[in-house]
């Protein structure tokens, strides 16, 4: 028999169970489960339209922002055109750029862990219709300034589309953070991608949005699926941003958290750079090997890329606790050895 799971930290969730005012709305709509959701969802996208501060016609709603990016690649790629990002990135999007046959092109990470812009333009051919920035990149953390994402957008064909995915934008907190929905007035290329699955702590429910340029946003929501977004899910965004103040103070924590975890991993000896995400990044030639199998041993599922890397969602108190005892014992044993 494995050793048990106590801590759940490989794929960057929130580490906490919805508000009890979630869980009631979500009951509450559980109860009408006969009924069908929405035929398109439109009252959802209006509510997150106004809470964005743009018009509903900016925002195409999805299945999870994996769901909505799909909805790009089918809305503006054709069999054999190029999708390029950064790579590592999240792996859904070599997935998704094979789900439309087309050619996905991947371009390393900087040594420190950013994203290459410039290596990302000059991947660019006469096929390539979509490139990726994530901000802040997973499972690196970096970030994209708004400066460099300026020069970089303004380097893009328009025939381009950028999907900037923004997935963990709630856990950032660097002055220099882009304003994305400023941008896509100035580039109808720019699609925003963003998601309750994280900061909001829905993952479970699927709900993910883009905003972006009229046109760009009418083709991509000719892709979404009919009664697409079910009602659970609905109710539980409309009371998740009813009880915004109480979540943001989640995500202060979960922020606090990962600097603690950070500056204590530094303490221990391991490098790590500063993430603008709900993780942290433990690259090689850290032992991240060795590191991954003291944590699978403490019981924590991490997300290892072995010889590479190793990602690590903040998690609650405990849990990251155990993470830093875990790796701690982890040098103790590397110095003694050497002894
Ligand atoms: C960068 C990035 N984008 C999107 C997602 C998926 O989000 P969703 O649950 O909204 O599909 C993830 C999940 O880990 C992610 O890391």
């Amino acid at each position: 028999m494995g050793i048990p799971v106590l801590h759940r930290l490989a794929l960057n969730e929130s580490p906490y169970p919805p508000l009890p005012s979630v869980r009631e709305a979500m009951q509450r709509a559980v109860a009408e489960a006969h009924r069908y959701p929405q035929f398109h969802p439109d009252d959802l996208t209006e509510l997150i339209a106004a809470w964005c501060g743009v018009t509903s016609d900016n925002v195409a709603v999805g299945s999870g922002s994996v769901g909505v990016a799909l909805q790009v690649l089918r809305a503006v790629a054709r069999p054999g055109d190029a999708v390029v990002h950064a790579w590592r990135t999240f792996d859904a999007y070599p997935l998704l750029a094979a789900m439309v046959d087309a050619r996905p092109v991947p371009v390393p990470l900087s040594p420190d862990g950013h994203q290459d812009l410039d290596a990302l333009l000059a991947a660019f051919d006469d096929r390539t219709r979509v490139v990726v920035l994530c901000n802040p990149h997973n499972p690196s953390g970096s970030l994209v300034t708004a400066d460099a994402l300026s020069a970089f957008l303004r380097q893009v064909p328009r025939h381009v589309t950028v999907l900037l995915d923004e997935a963990y934008l709630e856990f950032a907190r660097d002055p220099g953070l882009p304003d994305s929905p400023a941008l896509v007035d100035a580039h109808p290329n720019v699609l925003v991608l963003r998601t309750f699955s994280k900061a909001y702590g829905l993952a479970a429910l699927r709900v993910g949005y883009g905003l972006g340029a009229p046109d760009l946003v009418a083709r991509i929501r000719r892709q979404q699926l009919p009664f697409g977004v079910n009602a659970v899910a609905t109710a539980a965004v409309k009371a998740s941003l009813r009880a915004e103040s109480e979540l943001r103070l989640r995500v202060d924590t979960v922020v606090a958290e990962r600097e603690r975890l950070r500056r204590e991993l530094v303490s221990i000896g391991w490098c790590v750079r500063p993430g603008h995400a709900n993780s942290v990044w433990l690259a090689a030639p850290d032992p991240v090997d060795a590191g991954a199998a003291a944590l699978t041993e403490a019981g924590i599922e991490a997300r290892h890329y072995p010889g590479e890397g190793l990602r690590l969602t903040v998690g609650d108190r405990n849990a990251n606790d155990t993470v830093l005892t875990a790796l701690a014992g982890l040098r103790a044993h590397r110095s003694a050895s050497r002894t």
